[in-house]
């Protein structure tokens, strides 16, 4: 006998070669304490089958508790002659409890349908950690909203709204922010969409691909590891990994999601936008530039985004095109999810608070908020409002912008009588929309930017938030 799980049907162990290649207790040993609380779930589930004497289940479980201990002590180690998790485990418990009754918890059961149901529930648990996480920079950026949207006697932060990185229309400091929340909410709500899905499908029962003959109830083992229900096919249940690939794309959008607002923040803190100073606590400097200040939280993101995506797309390239059912290739889906959720969980926390101890200077914003003609929408509108065809609205306020340009003055600066001279419908009252704070007053429909309605916004979010 090799001692390996397999080892009845060869005359030698196998080359160290293979060994080097094949063991992936480097990192699949943090699922130890998923694998033992499969194992004591199949120790019950034998016991109440009849294949286990209610001594044997008590010894059992004793020596899953003693791994569970020793584990938790940091004094359980796999050893390099182990392939994988499981069999390191079980090589533990038969050293703790003997041959005779660790050899019987291996019955009805196969390392296919083990890793396919511990590294579930492995995910599960992280999904919810990132989730949390989420709702934390969720939390920070409901908080800088309502820090400036305003109120009683103070006026809300206006910014340049961009399309195209071009000044287009301003809007309220609140808004934009709001804008990154709604996304992280939908990945929130999607990470719960996954943990339903999965949560309904266990595989332990599956066996090898086939099943299991010892009349073993699945639903036992699914309801110990918190599952709702057990895989309805053994194949499906051993081979399927797209549970993987989605976590990957999930923990993939929330790294594109933070990105964007990395990007946003990197662009915010230069001397040419002036817009946001990095908290102390939450930026670095340079070795040799005493002067600099850098958003490094930020550029991490934006390049762990890249991350998170390799990962997806690796895992979707080890899985295209793979046979039914299990395939070795499948133990390489672990680093790369492994990978992106601890990606994630070292990163929100930062990002969280660099968001949350963001200073936004709110005069620079408002300063700039109606320059680069941004308010030329709203005089097109203003005039719609005066009954004037919007095509010719268009084109008059067109005309006011060449006017500005030629004069190098903005929009506001063009006199009573230089708007007559471009339009007779261009009456002094137009000025009432040539401020930022009119402008973004006026824009009150539904999901716009005017005040009331971000106010609107903004508990709507916290609600949905809360419901999460
Ligand atoms: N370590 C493997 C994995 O992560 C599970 C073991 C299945 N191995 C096997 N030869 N059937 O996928």
């Amino acid at each position: 006998n090799t001692g390996k799980l397999w080892g009845g049907r060869f005359a030698g162990g196998p080359s160290p070669e293979l060994e080097a290649l094949s063991r992936s207790t480097h990192f699949d040993w943090r699922l130890t304490p998923y694998d033992l609380a499969g194992s004591r779930a199949h120790a019950n589930a034998l016991h109440r089958s009849g294949l286990l004497t209610a001594a044997d289940h008590t010894e059992l479980l004793r020596g899953l508790d003693v791994l569970g201990e020793r584990h938790a002590g940091g004094e359980l180690h796999p050893d390099p002659s182990d392939e994988d998790v499981h069999g390191a485990l079980e090589r533990l418990l038969l050293e703790e409890v003997g041959v005779d009754i660790g050899g019987r918890l291996r019955a009805g059961r196969s390392r296919n349908d083990q890793i396919a149901t511990l590294f579930k529930v492995f995910l599960r648990d992280h999904a919810r950690v990132v989730a949390a996480q989420v709702l934390d920079l969720v939390d920070a950026l409901a908080g800088q909203a309502r820090a400036h949207l305003g109120g009683e006697d103070a006026e809300p932060t206006i910014m340049p709204g961009r399309t195209h990185l071009q000044h287009a229309q301003p809007v309220l400091l609140a808004h934009h922010l709001l804008a990154h929340a709604w996304p992280l909410l939908r990945d929130v709500d999607r990470l719960a969409d996954w943990d339903a899905r999965v949560a309904a499908d266990s595989p332990y029962g599956s066996g090898a691909l086939a099943g299991q003959s010892l009349g073993l109830d699945p639903t036992l083992v699914a309801a110990e590891l918190g599952f709702s229900g057990s895989s309805a096919n053994s194949i499906d249940g051993t081979s399927a990994r797209d549970f993987v690939a989605e976590l990957a794309f999930v923990t993939a959008q929330i790294g594109i999601d933070v990105s964007r607002l990395a990007e946003e923040v990197i662009l915010w803190a230069t001397k040419e936008f002036g817009f946001v100073t990095l908290h102390d606590s939450w930026s670095t400097g340079s070795s040799i530039m005493p002067q600099k200040k850098n958003p490094d939280i930020a550029e991490l993101a934006r390049g762990k985004a890249g991350r998170l995506i390799g990962n997806l797309a690796g895992l979707m390239a080890t899985l295209k095109a793979l046979p039914l059912a299990y395939n070795r290739d499948l133990q390489e889906d672990k680093e790369p999810v492994f990978d992106s959720v601890d990606t994630l969980e070292v990163l929100l926390p930062a990002f969280t608070g660099m968001i949350a101890t963001l200073e936004f200077d709110g005069e620079r914003m408002a300063e700039l908020a109606p320059q680069g003609f941004s308010l030329a929408t709203d005089v097109a509108e203003w005039l719609v409002r005066q009954n004037v065809p919007f095509r010719v609205a268009h084109e008059v306020a067109g005309a006011c912008v060449r006017r500005c340009e030629e004069l190098d003055v903005e929009l506001a600066d063009l006199s009573d009588e230089q708007f007559r001279e471009i339009s007779p419908e261009l009456t002094p009252q137009v000025r009432e929309v040539l401020t930022a704070g009119g402008s973004v007053a006026s824009r009150d429909g539904r999901g716009g930017t005017a005040p009331v309605r971000v106010r609107e916004q903004l508990d709507e979010l916290v609600a949905r938030a809360g419901g999460l």
